[in-house]
């Protein structure tokens, strides 16, 4: 597919996912930037973001939420408690949705599906509830059905996110630790029948050691598992 054609997504380390639609819709998942090890370095990002995606209220996924949101003019979109508790950091737009629930973000149906992972966020005031952990699907009008899994376990009902949704692309967390690893990834790969996965969560700190090249060893040829950097850009 040529470049102005498809939809383009960039990794920019841990669960960081920058993607942009052929329209310029601009939608920022589990932004984590300043704490990121793994940030590329230099990277800018666009000027304007439309949405920011939360899945969990876990630093490492909502660290830089508020201050990109500010800074560039997006709406933030999570569960309902995670959504107050960003309005509260000042947030102007946010839009706090719920299992299940679809919302249309310009050219992008986003539906939040499940997760099975903690999710409360911790700041100087202490621990809050902010919802449960959940995963995104987007179906980018006259493009491809993108998942996100967001922090999880595998799960069997991620046959159900194949069955309603049929994402050909997915993102999932392969470092294990704190979520699935390779082996687990791969049971994953099983439920949902993904042309592409493009692995996250990995290589961020010394426990999270699951490569692609593990998941890559353990799915079939059907399946092509992405061995990219962060900062690098996939167009699908
Ligand atoms: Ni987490
Ligand atoms: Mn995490």
């Amino acid at each position: 597919m040529s470049k102005s054609q498809a939809t383009r997504i960039t990794w920019l380390g841990h669960a960081t996912v920058l993607i942009q639609t052929v329209q310029g819709t601009n939608i920022l998942i589990d932004p984590f930037i300043a704490h990121n090890p793994k940030y590329p370095k230099d990277f800018e990002l666009p000027e304007k973001i439309d949405f920011v995606l939360l899945t969990h209220g876990h630093g490492d996924h909502i660290g830089d939420a508020a201050p990109v949101a500010k800074k560039h003019g997006a709406t933030v979109v999570a569960i309902y408690e995670l959504a107050d508790y960003i309005a509260g950091q000042g947030v102007t737009q946010t839009m706090g949705m719920n299992l299940g629930g679809t919302v249309t973000l310009d050219d992008v149906t986003v539906t939040m599906v499940d997760a099975k992972h903690s999710a409360a966020a911790s700041d100087e005031k202490g621990t809050h509830y902010v919802g449960v952990a959940v995963g995104f699907v987007l179906a980018v009008a006259g493009g491809p059905v993108l998942y996100h899994s967001g922090d999880t376990c595998v799960f069997g009902d991620m046959a159900l996110i194949r069955e309603i949704y049929q994402p050909r692309v997915v993102m999932l967390p392969i470092g294990g630790y704190y979520t699935m690893g390779p082996q687990e990834a791969a049971v994953a790969c099983r439920l949902l029948e993904p042309e592409t996965v493009l692995p996250i969560h990995w290589g961020t700190f010394p426990a999270l050691t699951g490569t692609p090249a593990e998941l890559a060893a353990l799915v079939g040829p059907e399946v092509k598992v992405v061995h990219w950097k962060p900062g690098d850009e996939i167009s699908v």
